[in-house]
């Protein structure tokens, strides 16, 4: 056991996986999130790039204060203005790292940059110097190091390290290594720059050839100290080298890896859970470690094997990852210090009015459901985590349909409690819904995303909708809604976001005034 490394988890999620499309968090989910990063026991978490908007300024501020434990990191560009912001947002943080970067490709020094290679390295000495004015922690990352002359890269690994850089982190910034090819350039910095020993090694792969993870794995054996990933694999495009892929590789295959990381694996679904219900970004069913089907068998031959000796089909028990373990946790006569003792249990804290509102909600359901499961509980109390302030609130609904007979959905909401209904058909159900709903506000968007899927087994199971939905100018915004019945869980969602996107054009509204 001594042998281990100990390989120091990154997450950017708050960062990079937040620049999924579709996945924009508001302050109060970042926060939410970055509570549960920490209990999963991650090393550094990356809350935001402070210059990119007064949202993400607020997002690393908000969660330097709130979250204790783990190093907490802004990310700036090389510039003066970049750094000081990072500072500002970092100030209150116990662990202050401030990440700067820098591209070294030729393409990115050529076409984004227009600078020289000595220009890139004067510049990148220079301010990794100047980060370390305010912050003892200083990260570098030549960006799409991956793609850059690899003499270059080493004296640019030289110089930022001579001017303090604690940690150099190479990025496979679009996704294009090989795993041997990538391992074969983190051993060459290990080896070729000289003072590679006085800093951490760190990487960060992004996913567009399916290969961030086995990028992620052959740095590792080769030498790499630290990895940049992300809860789910989001991120920019394809995404990221997903955290719990990696971490579950190292702690499963530890005979090849022999590395250990600070990481509670029995968190890892329900991290993976929480940041799919904020983001709204839905994970595929067979996604390894935490997908729906990740230790389902469905092969006679393996469920067979499976009742006979688990480890015949199975490399990793469920329960060290967290899955599944539903439980029977409420029933109709819980009351509220019940509900929110077990809310707590789960992580979850909730402000007295936001609590009020999840008890009234969890009432209704254990009404209309016997058994009330800790995954019923996180899907309710979802729309209170979010905090978009709700323009409207569904009242009431019907429908009524036929054999050959357009549906036609008839929708009240509250709009600061006064009732709004309008009337409406479509193509099916949820789209004369949806309809409805947009006479009622007034407003458009088209239906990029519709996901349905039951939070438990059985018959009486909560549907829980998940949608994006693209306004005809702005960001697209997704929406979450659970109910006993998919009608109105498919409501909820819609209401949800397009609370979300008058809560947005709000503030973008008195951000330019
Ligand atoms: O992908 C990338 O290169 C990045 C850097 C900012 C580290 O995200
Ligand atoms: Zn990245």
């Amino acid at each position: 056991m001594d042998k281990m490394k100990r390989i120091i988890i990154f997450d950017t999620t708050l960062r990079d996986g937040e620049q999924s499309p579709g996945a924009s968090l508001d302050i109060k989910a970042k926060i939410e999130i970055a509570k549960q990063l920490a209990r999963l026991g991650v090393d550094v978490i990356e809350a935001g790039f402070p210059i990119a908007s007064k949202g993400d300024f607020m997002a690393v501020k908000e969660v330097s204060s709130a979250v204790k434990g783990p190093c907490v990191c802004g990310l700036a560009r090389a510039k003066k203005e970049d750094i000081e912001r990072a500072r500002d947002a970092l100030k209150s943080a116990q662990n202050a790292r401030i990440h700067v970067f820098l591209a070294t490709s030729k393409i990115h020094m050529k076409y984004k940059l227009k600078k020289a290679e000595e220009e890139i390295l004067k510049q990148a000495s220079e301010f990794v110097k100047y980060a370390r004015k305010f912050c003892d922690d200083v990260e570098f990352s030549p960006e799409d190091a991956s793609r850059s002359d690899v003499d270059f890269l080493c004296r640019v690994v030289e110089s930022v390290i001579t001017s303090g850089a604690k940690t150099v982190n190479i990025p496979d910034t679009v996704g294009y290594a090989i795993p041997d090819e990538f391992g074969a350039l983190i051993k060459t910095i290990k080896t070729k720059v000289p003072n590679s020993n006085k800093a951490i090694i760190s990487v960060h792969c992004h996913n567009d050839l399916g290969l961030g993870v086995s990028n992620s794995l052959a740095a590792i054996e080769n030498g790499a100290e630290q990895v940049e990933c992300t809860i789910n694999g989001l991120g920019e495009r394809a995404g990221n080298a997903s955290l719990e892929e990696i971490v579950m590789a190292l702690n499963t295959r530890k005979d090849i890896f022999a590395c250990a990381t600070s990481i509670k694996t029995k968190e890892l679904c329900r991290t993976s859970r929480l940041v799919s219900k904020l983001t709204g970004i839905v994970v595929q069913p067979n996604k390894a470690i935490v997908g729906r089907n990740a230790f389902s068998h469905e092969a006679g031959i393996h469920q067979d094997g499976i009742l006979k000796k688990r480890s015949t089909y199975e490399i990793m028990k469920p329960e060290d990852v967290g899955f599944g373990g539903t439980r029977l946790v409420l029933g109709k006569h819980s009351g509220k210090h019940a509900f929110s003792d077990r809310l707590k249990k789960l992580g979850v804290e909730l402000k007295e009015d936001d609590l009020v509102k999840a008890f009234e909600r969890f009432k209704d359901l254990a009404d209309k459901k016997k058994e009330v499961f800790d995954e019923d509980l996180l899907a309710i109390v979802e729309e209170e985590l979010v905090s978009v302030p709700e323009t409207y609130t569904l009242d009431y609904f019907n429908i009524k349909r036929g054999k050959n007979v357009p549906p036609q959905a008839t929708i009240r909401a509250l709009k600061h409690k006064k009732a709004e209904e309008e009337t409406s058909s479509g193509d099916g159900p949820v789209d004369a819904c949806y309809k409805a709903v947009d006479k009622i506000t007034g407003l458009k968007f088209e239906l990029l995303d519709y996901s349905l899927k039951s939070t438990t087994g059985g018959k009486d199971a909560l549907g829980e909708v998940a949608i994006r939905i693209k306004p005809d100018s702005g960001n697209e915004v997704s929406g979450r809604g659970a109910s006993t019945d998919i009608i109105e869980a498919s409501i909820r969602a819609y209401l949800n976001a397009v609370n979300k996107f008058l809560f947005a054009r709000q503030k973008r509204l008195h951000e330019t005034m």
